[in-house]
């Protein structure tokens, strides 16, 4: 029997309510698979805040660092500025074990029904990879006269020559081993960012010539916004900056039928340090406490980590599971257009699985 360590960080609102299932299913496909999971449950994120003033402790990276994985849920809460949430937790996180390459998968499920009209199961099938490092989230800048009538606030985002090249090369790895439409999709906006951006064109190309066998296309953002919703089935890898990438999963996560679909990976690909998994959704506060929030995501995002921990054959098993209960379309939460509750989508899910 192995045991892998996975740091657990539920989290807010609704991650709170989604984790606990997702843990489950994990302890399920790993008895099968002869895997013991030791969870190690953290309770950092607002509550934490609201007794401590910080969302984590001063040595949480040094907590995480011995772990196989970290599973989390999601952070933010109503009382709290999101900026604090996020920068106190999430982003330091992604940073200090260099998870710079954000996975962020969006197919539309047998049985789901996409808001475009027409589009049937696996026609949508997209893989997002966001760069999750630097970019516009690498919180860089000030405030000058702060609070005053001539407040002035810079915001400097960061793009590196290695920075891009690395999650650039990443999806058209990615692309290789999906073995699908093989094409890569760049996202920028160099028209109007003349530098940046155009750093990320120039080094997209020099990566894509060493993949002669994998198409390429560059979109500027606004036009891949449109093309999401027109020609969705065209996408195979997606590579963006960290805003872009951020923005764009959230439409990719509505055309596949819900934010409760979308799982994500935050990774280091070269398993340095611990990778961290979480759905792509937030801590919803206005369904959180009611029991129905979809699972699905964090449960499919439990398939991802044990991808990542070299469990293959457990994750396809976590997906099929999750699909079946899908396609059997009796059994949904309201995202979905259902009745259910997350305890009744987790149990059946757990069912499907044996
Ligand atoms: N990774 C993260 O932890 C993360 C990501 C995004 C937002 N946030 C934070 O979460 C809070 C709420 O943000 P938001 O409302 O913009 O985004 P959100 O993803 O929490 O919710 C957006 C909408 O989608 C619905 N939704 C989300 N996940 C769902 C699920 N699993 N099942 C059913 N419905 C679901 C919500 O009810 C809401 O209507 C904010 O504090 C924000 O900063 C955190």
């Amino acid at each position: 029997m192995k045991t892998l360590t996975i740091a657990v960080i539920a989290g807010d609102g609704v991650g709170t309510e989604v984790i606990p299932p997702g843990k489950r299913v994990l302890e399920a496909v790993g008895k099968k698979h002869n895997v013991t999971f030791a969870f190690q449950d953290f309770d950092w994120g607002a509550g934490h805040f609201a007794r401590w003033g910080r969302m984590m402790p001063a040595g949480a990276i040094d907590l995480l660092q011995p772990c196989d994985a970290i599973y989390l849920g999601a952070v933010g809460h109503p009382q709290i500025p999101d900026h604090i949430t996020l920068n106190g937790l999430l982003l330091p996180i992604r940073r200090a074990f260099d998870q710079y390459a954000n996975v962020r998968p969006a197919y539309l499920y047998p049985g789901v029904e996409s808001p475009l009209a027409g589009r049937r199961g696996g026609e949508i099938d997209l893989v997002i990879v966001r760069e999750n490092t630097e970019g516009e989230y690498a919180q860089i800048g000030g405030f000058l006269y702060q609070h005053q009538r001539e407040e002035v606030a810079i915001q400097t985002a960061v793009f590196t020559r290695r920075g891009i090249e690395r999650v650039v090369r990443f999806a058209f790895d990615l692309a290789v081993k999906r073995n699908k439409k093989k094409r890569v999709t760049s996202i920028t906006k160099s028209n109007a960012q003349g530098y940046s951006m155009v750093l990320w064109d120039r080094t997209f190309q020099e990566v894509a010539s060493h993949y002669p066998d994998v198409e390429t296309e560059s979109l500027l953002v606004d036009a891949a916004a449109m093309n999401f919703i027109r020609r969705p089935q065209s996408f195979d890898v997606v590579v963006a900056s960290n805003l872009f990438g951020d923005i764009l999963s959230d439409l990719a996560a509505g055309i596949i039928g819900s934010m409760g679909l979308a799982a994500s990976a935050n990774l280091d690909p070269e398993h340095r340090f611990p990778s961290m998994f979480e759905p792509v959704h937030g801590s919803a506060p206005d369904i959180a406490g009611k029991g129905v929030v979809n699972p699905l995501a964090a449960i499919l995002t439990g398939a991802m980590m044990l991808e990542h921990l070299e469990m293959q054959q457990a994750a396809q098993e976590v997906e099929a599971a999750v699909a079946a209960v899908l396609a059997s379309g009796t059994m949904r939460t309201p995202d979905l257009g259902g009745n259910n509750s997350t305890e009744e989508v987790a149990a059946a899910v757990l069912e499907k699985l044996g």
